[in-house]
C-alpha cells in the first residue's frame, strides 16, 4: 500500500504516542484511519518553504525559469548573473511577487575566486544554502569537426566553466550542506551533447560529458547528506539556442520524436521534481523532447 506524506498523525490532529496496542487499534471498526496509518510507513516530504537557492547563470534564459519556479515553491533565491545586471534585476522581481527573497550577486562561474565569493555572499545573505543549481555553461560556437576551429583558450574557458565551477561550487557550500538538518543539493544544468558526439563545439559537448562523470564522482563520495544530479536539455529556444541557423533548428526539431523544440518550462520543472526527490543521487535526466532518443 501507498502511504502518502500527507496522511501523518500531527496532520489529522492524532496523537503521537498511542496510547493502545497496535491489534486493539485495528481491531476497532470506528478506527480506519489510524489503522491505515499504523500499516503505512511515514515520510515528510522535502520542504521547499524557506529553502535557500542559489542559480548560476539565473538572469535570463533556463536559468530565469529555474529562479522562477523555486520562488513558486516559496524559496528564497540568490541569482548569479555574469555581465547582464539589468536582466538580473528583472528577473529578481518575478522572484519577488511569489512573496521571497531575491538578491543578485555577479561572478564569472569561470574564475575561481568568483565562485568562491558567490557561493559565500548567498549564504551570508540567505543565511544559509541548500540547493545550488549550476546553470551557468560556456561554448564557443564553432564546426564540430574541424579539430582547428576551437583553439586551446576555447578548451580551457569551456572546461572551467562547465567542468571545474561544478567542483568549486560544492566544495564551498559542502560545510553548510553538511550542517543543514536536510543536507544540501546540487544539480546541474549539463545538455545532450554530453552523450551525444554533436553540440555547438567539440570543447562544450567534451567538457558537458565530463560534467556528468564529475557530477556521479561527487554525488559517490561526499556523503549522504549530499544529492547531486543533473538535467540534460535538448535544444532549448533561449538567446543561446536561437543563436544556431533557422535551417540548422528545423533538422534538430524535425529529429526529435515530439517534433518540437525543449519547453523551458518543462526543462525548469525537473529541477524543481529532482530536488523534491529525496531518493536520487548520481543521475542524469534528459528533457529533450526525444531528440537523443531519435
Ligand atoms: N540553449 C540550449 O539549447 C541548451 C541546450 C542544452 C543545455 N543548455 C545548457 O543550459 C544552460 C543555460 O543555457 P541557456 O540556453 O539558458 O543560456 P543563455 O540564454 O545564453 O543564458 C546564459 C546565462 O548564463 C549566464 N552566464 C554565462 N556565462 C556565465 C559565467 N561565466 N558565469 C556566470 N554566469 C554566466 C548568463 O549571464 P549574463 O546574462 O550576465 O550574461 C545568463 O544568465 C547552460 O549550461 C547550457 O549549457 C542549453
Amino acid at each position: 500500500m501507498q502511504c502518502y506524506p500527507t496522511a501523518s498523525p500531527r496532520r489529522y490532529g492524532l496523537p503521537q504516542v498511542f496510547p493502545t496496542s497496535r491489534l486493539q487499534l485495528l481491531s476497532d471498526p470506528n478506527n480506519y484511519t489510524l489503522s491505515f496509518l499504523l500499516q503505512c510507513p511515514t515520510k515528510m516530504p522535502y520542504d521547499f518553504k524557506g529553502k535557500k537557492v542559489l542559480v548560476t547563470g539565473g538572469s535570463r534564459g533556463l536559468g530565469e525559469y529555474i529562479c522562477v519556479k523555486f520562488a513558486k515553491e516559496g524559496c528564497n533565491v540568490a541569482i548569479n548573473y555574469v555581465s547582464s545586471v539589468d536582466r538580473a534585476n528583472a528577473v529578481a522581481e518575478k522572484v519577488e511577487d511569489h512573496g521571497v527573497r531575491a538578491c543578485l550577486i555577479q561572478g564569472d562561474m569561470g574564475i575561481e575566486a568568483d565562485v568562491k565569493r558567490t557561493v559565500e555572499t548567498a549564504i551570508e545573505i540567505l543565511g544559509g544554502l541548500d540547493i545550488i543549481i549550476s546553470n551557468a555553461g560556456y561554448t564557443r560556437f564553432s564546426k564540430f569537426d574541424d579539430l582547428s576551429a576551437a583553439t586551446v583558450d576555447d578548451w580551457q574557458t569551456t572546461y572551467a566553466v562547465n567542468v571545474l565551477a561544478q567542483r568549486h561550487l560544492l566544495f564551498q557550500a559542502l560545510p553548510i550542506f553538511n550542517s543543514n538538518p536536510h543536507g544540501g543539493v546540487m544539480i546541474m544544468s549539463s545538455s545532450i551533447a554530453g552523450i551525444k558526439t554533436s553540440g555547438s563545439s567539440m570543447p562544450y559537448s567534451v567538457t558537458k560529458a565530463a560534467q556528468l562523470h564529475l557530477m556521479k564522482c561527487l554525488a559517490a563520495t561526499q556523503g549522504p547528506k549530499v544529492r547531486v544530479n543533473a538535467v540534460l536539455p535538448g535544444l532549448l529556444l533561449t538567446e543561446w539556442g536561437l543563436r544556431y541557423p533557422q535551417e540548422r533548428i528545423d533538422q534538430v526539431t524535425e529529429a526529435a520524436l515530439l517534433k518540437k523544440a525543449t519547453d523551458l518550462d518543462d526543462c525548469a520543472q525537473a529541477f524543481v521534481d529532482i530536488a523534491r526527490n529525496t531518493s536520487m543521487t548520481g543521475q542524469s535526466v534528459v528533457v529533450d523532447s526525444g531528440l537523443s532518443a531519435a
